[in-house]
């Protein structure tokens, strides 16, 4: 075998710097140098394409053209994919049993060598495939060369890559619902703590603080049942599709789907090769995910500020300024808020990418990867400090309390007594909006004001209305389905904890 030998070899200039087994590619670097001088000192770069070009490619086309140092992670699930297709070869008739066990004893030798980072790509391999098919041809020569039969990289990435989601999904749902446990754990201790709920971001009514961190659990609990929602569609096996057509040897693409986990496999090979919808699926997916952690990064943010109070970062979930002594920064949670950005631009990116793609395959559809890979792994990096950052956060409850009737807040409960008494609220409204206007301007509160002034205010406004202004008894009144209540909430945890239950279970670490 002539290829480049040896990724395993310390002489081969500048191997990708990749840790195996999906890690984030670390130093990296694009095929640099020049591929033509390289590949006359160490013999012809293997292509998976050669035979029909007479010389190698240019230098610009190659650097443009290789995915390697991004692909490399896909190469556990490619190994994967291999194995079952060796055993269609051999169930087709096209190996025979001496053949297909050197072939699984060279794809596990082979694997084995990837997670111990003894076989790594060079420069000179175009994508994880041809990198991975030079590691079979080391090790089995010829043979090696058998396993490509009925198999093209269109089928194969597309199933590569539907499997390295599919396992992800798991992950970032494991990290989600780490994120959902935290949350109900501390709201659980703040069902009757009262806090100022806002519209607008100004006080509106006074609400409990572990309704406020349960409406977060809400969204991340629906993004999980996305994920699992999505798996659904994505559980579908591309091998077999070929090139495009399908292909003229007996494969078995349901048998290959199934040794593979799919539900099924391609039902229209142009389809199994040219969709990427599972993958924009998965960006959406992701960057409503990124949309609700910036969105309860942004409250952490407004809550550990001097003029909010409501929490302390523990030390650990903080940050200081290199000037200022005094600081303590929430850049958790801002980090959180910032990385959503690039969630939003990885999928309107991608959506992009297809838009007006012809079928089948085209090559434009190698750009699925990079954002998919960055949005798995800026969400496995954000979930688990944000989960840090709220279970170590200390509520200041007696801040909560406090802040819970400021603005006004308990106006709508004097309204809604006195719709309880027949007011139209119409009238209610009115007499309570020109209470509140009172009250400001003699710079008072709600239950300051005297029986003769209510009277003045207006007619409606009596004594007993002062019965209404109580944060407690607000919160108390707010007692229908999904209310605010304490009772509710405590409802809400409950009704939470087997949802939890469930996603634990789906989700793998
Ligand atoms: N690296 C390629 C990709 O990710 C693999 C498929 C290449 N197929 C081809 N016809 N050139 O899309």
């Amino acid at each position: 075998m002539t290829s480049t030998e040896h990724s395993e070899d310390a002489a081969v200039p500048k191997p990708f710097g990749e840790k195996p087994s999906g890690e984030k590619p670390s130093g990296v670097e694009p095929a640099g140098g020049t591929l033509a001088g390289r590949a006359a000192a160490a013999g012809a770069p293997m292509r998976l394409w050669g035979g029909r070009f007479a010389g190698g490619p240019a230098e610009a086309l190659a650097r443009l053209s290789v995915s390697v140092q991004f692909d490399w992670r896909l190469a556990p699930y490619d190994l994967l994919a291999s194995k079952s297709h060796a055993r269609v070869l051999h169930r087709a008739g096209l190996l025979d049993d001496a053949e297909l066990a050197a072939m699984l004893a060279a794809i596990d030798d082979l694997s084995d060598a990837v997670a111990q980072g003894r076989f790594r790509p060079t420069v000179e391999d175009e994508d994880v495939h041809t990198a991975l098919e030079r590691g079979l041809l080391e090790r089995l020569g010829a043979l090696g060369g058998k396993l490509r039969a009925g198999r093209s990289r269109n089928d194969q990435v597309a199933t590569d890559l539907r499997l390295y989601l599919r396992e992800h999904a798991r992950q970032v749902a494991a990290r989600l619902t780490e994120l959902s446990q935290a949350l109900v754990t501390v709201a659980s201790q703040h069902v009757e703590t009262p806090a100022p709920g806002m519209t607008h971001l100004q006080h509106a009514q006074p609400i409990s603080f572990g309704h406020q961190l349960l409406a977060h659990v809400q969204a991340f609990v629906r993004d999980t049942d996305r994920l699992r929602d999505w798996d659904r569609r994505a559980s579908v096996s591309a091998l077999g599709a070929g090139a495009l057509a399908g292909s003229s040897l007996p494969l078995d693409p349901q048998g290959v789907a199934a040794e593979l986990g799919f539900d099924r496999a391609f039902e229209n090979s142009l389809d199994a090769v040219s969709d990427r919808d599972f993958a924009a699926e998965f960006l959406f997916v992701a960057a409503l995910i990124g949309v609700h952690l910036s969105r309860i990064g942004e409250e952490i943010v407004l809550w550990t500020t001097r003029e909010f109070g409501w929490v302390e970062l523990d030390d650990a979930f903080a940050t200081g300024s290199s000037i200022m002594p005094q600081k303590k920064n929430p850049d958790v949670a801002e980090l959180a808020r910032g990385k959503s950005g690039r969630l939003i631009g990885g999928l309107t990116g991608f959506l992009a990418t297809l838009k007006g793609l012809p079928l089948a395959y085209d090559r434009d559809l190698q750009e699925d990867k990079e954002p998919v890979f960055d949005a798995v792994d800026t969400l496995l990096l954000v979930l688990p400090a944000l989960t840090g950052t709220v279970a170590t956060m200390r509520v200041r409850r007696e801040r909560l309390a406090a802040a819970a009737p400021d603005g006004f807040a308990l106006a709508t409960d004097v309204a809604e007594h006195l719709v309880r008494r027949g007011v139209p609220f119409r009238q209610a409204h009115e007499a309570v909006g020109q209470l509140v206007s009172w009250c400001v301007a003699h710079d008072v509160d709600l239950d300051e004001v005297s029986d003769d002034d209510l009277a003045v205010i207006n007619p409606l406004l009596t004594a007993d209305v002062r019965g209404v202004l109580s944060v407690q008894g607000a919160l108390q009144a707010r007692s229908a389905p999904g209310g605010t209540a304490p009772d509710r909430v405590r409802e809400q945890l409950a009704a939470l904890r087997p949802v939890l239950d469930r996603d634990r279970e789906w989700a793998v670490d």
